[in-house]
């Protein structure tokens, strides 16, 4: 017979997932049903996942395997939003979802995990294999760790690794400590700690636009790029999480993970390869090149909002500190914006922008970059209305790119107005996009960490963002200080305009 010619193995080039386990620690919670069921779904349903492929859901609440199927099943139908419930991959998905009750603090917990481990590596030959899902309050991360490591869980046979959800610390010395907590169990290569931003398909697309193209690397700089500007707005508020929110607040929620890590995404030098610690030691020097900020600094160039009551579209929106669970006096930030700046050769003296709040007036993530003008007007007189140069990448809710320039009105004179040039991912190329936890627990179960944040990047960004934290808390803020339904506060926009700069209205 002749030997199978790989290249015509059409499922070459597909990532597929060995026979493993997923054990999800908070299977009670909300990311869970909305977002790490549907996302597994998904894999089974693109047929990504062996025929051995298995779920524990842990959590305090007692519950059968059967009625975790259920309420898993109620959750595909819920929340998978572009996939079809297909009953047949739902049966062979579902024979694979177990479920195990016990409190993270008790340490019976990892026994009876054990043994349900070991039950599912021999009917269902996992080989061993064991993706640790910690989606708990992140003041269980650590005990939960420890825990499996007490029960010899930590290692085994085949491959074991631990996904730590967000929020990460919630500053230096936490995240530090956290790590050194979990390094007892893990090591760092089997630790990866998640940021949903890295794996959404935009953010991805930087890589591929900056690295995959010849024409905007030479542009790519101090000489050529006036400023950055990085916005994420919603206009949601805090939707029943004002109790985890008011402890977080935008910088820490959206700012110092996200963010920093779309921004590093943007500035990093080109890796050597696309390999997993290639592409993280570029965004870890980068992070790490953040300049430092005084505390004059630091008043001059961020700052804190928050949303005060405001009527909207007919109906009365209350203010952050009306939410249930919030302190009517509370100085969380709602809205954050920040100056940063970058100490390398590639980026010094440009401003990059970062802001992101709850109740802007639309959900819109999108990065702008601004270039330089030309260096002469040489168009006489009223050339009409002109503005900058700007590449706008689009995140979401639209997913694309688009040059903004000049162009020559029609008609007698010289009369210009900006124009753009548009890619749209939806219609370029007519295919669904997968969802970031799709394609992150498809990495981790793989073992590929590109797109996971690792100990020296965490830290690089709290690094960072607590100088910034401490003073914001050390200042008494005239809160509220936007309307819900607007663009943040006046200061923000005071913020830019001391350099000459205005925030875009996305
Ligand atoms: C989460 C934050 O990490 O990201 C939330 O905790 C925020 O407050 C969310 O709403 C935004 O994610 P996305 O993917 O909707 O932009």
């Amino acid at each position: 017979m002749a030997p199978v010619n790989p290249f015509e193995d059409p499922l070459r080039f597909e990532r597929r997932v060995p026979e493993c386990a997923v054990v999800i620690f908070g299977a009670n919670g909300d990311l869970t049903k909305r977002k790490l069921i549907p996302a597994l779904y998904r894999l089974a349903y693109d047929r990504r996942l062996s025929a051995g492929f298995a779920v524990v859901g842990i959590s305090r609440t007692p519950m059968s395997d059967e009625q975790f199927r259920e309420k898993m099943q109620e959750a595909v139908q819920s929340f998978s939003e572009d996939t079809e419930f297909a009953p047949d991959v739902w049966e062979g998905f579902a024979r694979g979802l177990f479920y195990v009750a016990g409190d993270v603090n008790d340490s019976e917990l990892y026994q009876r995990l054990g043994r349900k481990l070991a039950e599912i590596e021999n009917s269902r030959s996992t080989g061993g294999n064991v993706l640790f899902y910690l989606s708990t309050q992140p003041s269980q991360y650590a005990t939960a760790a420890l825990g499996l490591g007490s029960a010899g869980l930590g290692r085994g046979n085949g491959w074991q690794r631990l996904i730590v959800e967000k929020p990460f610390g919630h500053d230096l010395a936490s995240a530090r400590a956290l790590s050194d907590q979990l390094h007892k169990v893990f090591d760092e290569s089997q630790v990866y700690r998640i940021d949903h931003y890295l794996g959404k398909e935009t953010v991805q697309n930087i890589l591929a636009f900056r690295f995959g193209n010849g024409i905007f690397e030479p542009l790519w700089n101090r000489r050529y790029i006036n400023h950055v500007q990085i916005t994420a707005a919603e206009s949601i508020g805090v939707e029943g999480r004002g109790a985890y929110y008011q402890e977080a607040g935008a910088l820490a929620d959206m700012i110092q993970n996200h963010l920093l890590q779309v921004m590093a995404t943007i500035a990093m030098e080109p890796s050597a390869s696309f390999r997993a610690n290639s592409v993280r030691d570029e965004r870890s020097k980068l992070l790490r090149s953040i300049k430092a900020m005084a505390a004059d600094e630091i008043r001059a160039s961020t700052t804190p909002g928050q949303y005060g009551p405001a009527r909207i579209g007919g109906a009365d929106v209350p203010g952050f500190r009306q939410e249930s669970g919030v302190d009517p006096q509370s100085q969380t930030n709602t809205y954050a914006a920040v100056t940063v700046f970058v100490e390398n050769w590639r980026w010094a003296g440009v401003p990059f922008y970062i802001r992101s709040g709850k109740r802007l007036p639309k959900r819109v993530t999108e990065i702008a970059i601004q270039f330089n003008a030309a260096p002469l007007a040489i168009f006489d007189g009223d050339t009409g209305d002109t503005g900058p140069n700007l590449l706008i990448v689009r995140i979401q809710p639209e997913e694309g790119i688009s040059l903004k320039f000049l162009s020559k009105r029609p008609g007698t004179g010289m009369k210009l107005r900006p124009v753009s040039m548009d890619f749209n991912y939806g219609s370029s190329f007519g295919e669904r996009s997968p969802s970031a936890y799709e394609t992150l627990l498809l990495d981790a179960l793989i073992g590929d960490a590109t797109l996971y944040t690792r100990q020296d990047m965490v830290e690089a960004s709290w690094a960072a963002v607590e100088p910034i934290q401490n003073v914001w808390r050390e200042t008494q803020s005239d809160f509220p200080n936007y309307a819900a339904g607007t663009w943040g506060p006046a200061a923000s926009d005071a913020m830019l305009a001391r350099r000459g700069h205005a925030w875009r209205k996305p």
